[in-house]
C-alpha cells in the first residue's frame, strides 16, 4: 500500500516551496522506505530550488538525512527493516567503468529508487539528488542507506549525508591534505567549515579561512581554522601569501562555487599546489584564465563530487570519530526546525545567519 506522507515541494523556478501530501509507493526490488528523523538545509536545495541543477520541477527537496529503514524490497539483504542509516546520493553500483577499476568514489552509475513519488494527483516528483528528504518518508535505493552507530542523534548523523561529509572530504579525499600541510578555505558555510575540519583532521599545520562574513569567521576560528580573512575587506590572495611565507597554501578549497573565488583559491595556491573545488557553480559561469599560469604553476586543479567520498567507509568512520569527541560534528546544527520552516531558513541561509538549519521530524 502507497502511503500519504508531508513533504517539501519546490513546485517551479524561483517560486516558494510548499508542504504538500507526497505518495510514497512500497518498496519494490533493490529499494526501502525510509522513516526521514532529520535532513539538514544545503546550499544544495536552494541550487534547486532557483532552477540552478536543472528544470525537472516539480521537485521533492532535502538530501542530508538520517533516520530509520521501515520496509525493503523482496530482494533487498544490506540494510533491514528498523536499522539507523544516514541516506546517501552515491549507492556504488560495483559495476561501471570506475568501479570495476576499484575506484568506486567515482562511481559513474549510481542509481535511486526505481519507482517515483508523487503528488496526489499523480504528478512525478523528482527527488533532490536521489533522496527527497524533506518528508516524513521517503523512497530511496537500499543501497543509498549507509547503517552506522544509533546512538548519534539523527539531526548530527545525517549531516554526513551531505554537506559535512563533501567538506571533510574534499580535504582528506579530494585534497590529500597532509601533516605540515597549509591549507585555504575559501567561503566558509558548513561546507567550508566541514574543510576546516577536515584538514585539521588530516594534520594541516596552518588552516586560513576565507569569507566575506566576520560572523562566518568566527565560527570557522571555532571549527580550528588558525587565521581568517575577510575578503571584502582584504585581498585574499595576498593575505593568504603573507600567511604562508609569500609562496601560497599548498591546498586550496573553494566552498562558494563561483569563478571569483575560484580564480582567488587558483592565485592563492603555492607552486605545485592542488585546487579543489567542492562548491557548485550554475551553468552560466565562466572561467577564464591564463593558460600559461595553468601550466606554470603546476600541481592539480580538482573537483570534489561529494567530498569524493565512500559512504560505506567514511561515514561510520566519522561517526566514530565523533563519538570519541575528535570531531564536533554537533557544532555544526545552528537550529532545528520543522517542515513547514524549510522556505525560512533558505532566507536565513541567504542571509548568512546559518551553517545549518536541521529539520526534525
Ligand atoms: N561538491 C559537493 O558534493 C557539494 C556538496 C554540498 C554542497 N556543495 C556546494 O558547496 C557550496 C557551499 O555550500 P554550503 O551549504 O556551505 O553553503 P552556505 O551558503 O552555508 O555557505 C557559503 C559561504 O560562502 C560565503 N561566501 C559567499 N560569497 C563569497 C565570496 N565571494 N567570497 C568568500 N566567501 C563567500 C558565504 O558567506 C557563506 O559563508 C554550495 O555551492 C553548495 O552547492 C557541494
Ligand atoms: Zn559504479
Ligand atoms: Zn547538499
Amino acid at each position: 500500500m502507497a502511503q500519504q506522507v508531508r513533504g517539501v515541494v519546490a513546485p517551479g523556478k524561483n517560486e516558494p516551496v510548499r508542504v504538500e501530501t507526497v505518495i510514497v509507493p512500497d518498496p519494490g526490488p533493490g529499494e526501502a522506505v525510509v522513516r526521514v528523523q532529520a535532513c539538514g538545509v544545503c546550499h544544495t536545495d536552494l541550487h534547486y530550488k532557483q532552477g540552478g541543477i536543472n528544470d525537472d520541477f516539480p521537485f521533492l527537496l532535502g538530501h542530508e538525512a538520517a533516520g530509520v529503514v521501515e520496509s525493503v524490497g523482496p530482494d533487498v539483504t544490506d540494510v533491514a527493516p528498523g536499522d539507523f542509516v544516514i541516506l546517501n546520493w552515491r549507492a556504488v553500483c560495483g559495476k561501471c567503468r570506475a568501479c570495476r577499476r576499484g575506484r568506486p568514489w567515482y562511481c559513474f552509475d549510481t542509481h535511486n529508487a526505481t519507482q517515483k513519488m508523487t503528488l496526489e494527483d499523480g504528478t512525478e516528483l523528482s527527488a533532490a539528488l536521489g533522496i527527497g528528504a524533506f518528508a516524513e518518508k521517503t523512497l530511496v535505493a537500499a543501497g543509498q542507506c549507509t547503517k552506522v552507530d544509533p546512538s548519534v542523534a539523527p539531526a548530527v548523523a545525517g549531516l554526513l549525508g551531505c554537506g559535512v561529509m563533501a567538506g571533510i572530504g574534499a580535504a582528506i579525499n579530494t585534497g590529500q591534505v597532509g601533516r605540515g600541510d597549509t591549507v585555504a578555505v575559501i567561503g566558509c558555510g558548513g561546507v567550508g567549515d566541514a574543510a576546516v575540519v577536515g584538514s585539521r583532521l588530516a594534520g594541516a599545520a596552518r588552516v586560513i579561512a576565507v569569507d566575506i562574513d566576520d560572523r562566518k569567521l568566527e565560527t570557522a576560528r571555532s571549527m580550528g581554522a588558525t587565521h581568517t580573512v575577510n575578503s571584502r575587506t582584504t585581498d585574499p590572495v595576498e593575505a593568504i601569501r603573507e600567511l604562508t611565507g609569500g609562496f601560497g597554501a599548498d591546498v586550496v578549497i573553494e566552498a562558494v562555487g563561483r569563478p571569483e573565488t575560484y580564480r582567488q583559491a587558483f592565485y592563492a595556491r603555492d607552486l605545485a599546489g592542488t585546487v579543489v573545488l567542492v562548491g557548485v557553480p550554475t551553468p552560466e559561469m565562466k572561467l577564464e584564465l591564463p593558460l600559461l599560469d595553468v601550466f606554470g604553476r603546476g600541481g592539480a586543479l580538482k573537483s570534489s563530487w561529494y567530498g569524493d567520498c565512500l559512504p560505506s567507509r567514511d561515514f561510520p568512520m566519522l561517526i566514530d570519530l565523533h563519538q570519541q569527541g575528535r570531531i564536533d560534528l554537533g557544532a555544526f546544527v545552528t537550529e532545528t526546525i520543522g517542515l513547514d520552516d524549510v522556505e525560512k531558513a533558505f532566507a536565513r541561509m541567504h542571509e548568512g545567519d546559518v551553517l545549518r538549519s536541521v529539520v526534525v521530524l
